[in-house]
Order: structure tokens, then C-alpha cells, then sequence
């Protein structure tokens, strides 16, 4: 069976502060990924930027989206619909992401957004992963019950258009990122969840990490909590810190 390919995503969140910054920032990456046999690299800038960088979208470097609209088009103020970001070579849309669900996206709301991205033809990044972690282990519930609600409804045939990154709140912009060990239960935990809920179809889904990730824990992560890929923050801005990232993750 075909191996599939490793991804790596940088979120740039509210960066660069210009598109002179954003253009050299994306050329360098795109730069780096020539040549790479095992992983796809997507860059996530803000809306802004995404247009004069749609002619560096090319296999194996890729835009995406920090959000989207689920609906097509309409009196939405300050909005950008999926139908938009699908007609400028975005390719995968992160859904969910806490910083999101912190100003108040409800499951709810990023269940339409996950259906509406894949019914586009793009790729949904689907964020979970809990606030804390308690000694019960109630936080699995939590992490399950985010994923179950993310994916409701979601046509199974869709399913290889899901990619779950998998980003515990307390790691994210902090200095404490999660133990490769750690990291293994939880994603060994997620793909239980996916198979229960949608049998082989989960075969196809990659489970990404995020939080604190950068060039000395990159490898570990990856190898070592067996998850296929990365979402980067922080380290996304710093282009030879996130190329070094990108190239240790295709050596895995
Ligand atoms: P960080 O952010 O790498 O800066 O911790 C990750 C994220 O929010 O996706």
C-alpha cells in the first residue's frame, strides 16, 4: 500500500505585518519544499495576502485559509465565504482553530464550516484538543466529543478531505509543548475515535499535532507520538526554523 504523504502547516495567525513580508516569508518556504518526496507544506496567511500569493500554489507547496464562512455568499459583514476562498487556489481551510472557538464558534457552527469547506473540494483542518488535563482523564471525552460533533454529517465519502489537528490549549504559544509519549496515547485515542465513528474511511485521515511545536521537538513528535504531520504557530514565521522543520518531518 502506498505510503501517504507527511503535511506540515504554519499558521501565520494575525502576520506578517506586510505583504512585502508575506511574499518573502511564502517564497522562501516555497523555495524549500522543491524536491520534497513525502510531504505536502501549506502555508496559512491572513486573508489579505492570499490573493497576491495564489501563483506559488504548486504541489507540494499549498495555501490555506485561517477561516472561512459557510455560507456561499451574502449580507455577511467582514466575511469571507468558502465558494471565495475555493475560486483563489486555497486548498485547505483551518476550521476551529481555539483562538476561533475563543471568540465564540460553537460545535455547532464549525460542524457547518467543516461541511461546507469539503463540499467546496478543500481540505477542512478540523482543531480539537482540551483546555487542560485533569487526572480522570475527562479531557478524552472532551477531545471526543469535539471531533464526533465536528464531523457530523460529514459524507464519509468526504472523509479523506478531513484532516484532524489535534492542539491541546495549554501547549499553544506556550514554552511547554506535550511529550512525544503523550502525544501517543492521544493519537493512538483519536484514531479510535475516527474508527468507531467512520470505520476504514478513517484509514484515509492524517492526524496533525500542534502546540509549541519547533525545530528541537519537530522529529520527536512526529516519529515518536505517530502522527502525521505537524501545525505550526509561532516557528511558521521564522522561515528558516520552519524550513528546518518541514525538511526533518520529510526525513521521517
Ligand atoms: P504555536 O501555535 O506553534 O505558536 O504554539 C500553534 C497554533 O496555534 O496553531
Amino acid at each position: 500500500m502506498k505510503k501517504s504523504k507527511k503535511l506540515v502547516v504554519g499558521n501565520w495567525k494575525m502576520n506578517p505585518q506586510s505583504l512585502d513580508e508575506a511574499k518573502k516569508l511564502a517564497q522562501a518556504v516555497k523555495r524549500a519544499t522543491r524536491g520534497l518526496k513525502k510531504t505536502d507544506v501549506v502555508v496559512c496567511p491572513p486573508f489579505v495576502f492570499l490573493s497576491p500569493l495564489t501563483s506559488l500554489s504548486d504541489s507540494p507547496f499549498f495555501l490555506g485559509a485561517q477561516n472561512a464562512n459557510y455560507e456561499a455568499q451574502g449580507p455577511f459583514t467582514g466575511e469571507v465565504s468558502y465558494t471565495e476562498l475555493s475560486d483563489f487556489k486555497v486548498d485547505y481551510v483551518i476550521v476551529g482553530h481555539s483562538e476561533r472557538r475563543k471568540m465564540g464558534e460553537s460545535d455547532d457552527l464549525i460542524n457547518k464550516k467543516v461541511r461546507a469547506v469539503v463540499g467546496g473540494g478543500m481540505i477542512a483542518i478540523l482543531c480539537v484538543g482540551e483546555e487542560a488535563r485533569d487526572s480522570n482523564g475527562d479531557f478524552y471525552n472532551f477531545i471526543k466529543h469535539q471531533i464526533t460533533s465536528g464531523l457530523k454529517d460529514v459524507s464519509k465519502k468526504m472523509l479523506d478531505r478531513v484532516v484532524v489537528a489535534y492542539e491541546p490549549l495549554w501547549a499553544i504559544g506556550a514554552r511547554e509543548s506535550m511529550s512525544p509519549r503523550d502525544l501517543l496515547e492521544t493519537s493512538i485515542f483519536i484514531k479510535k475515535v475516527l474508527k468507531d465513528l467512520c470505520g476504514t474511511f478513517s484509514d484515509s485521515m492524517k492526524i496533525l499535532y500542534g502546540g509549541d511545536v519547533d525545530r528541537v521537538n519537530a522529529d520527536s513528535l512526529v516519529r515518536d507520538g505517530n502522527v502525521s504531520g505537524l501545525l505550526v504557530g509561532r516557528e511558521s514565521l521564522r522561515s528558516k526554523d520552519f524550513i528546518e522543520i518541514i525538511k526533518l518531518v520529510d526525513s521521517i
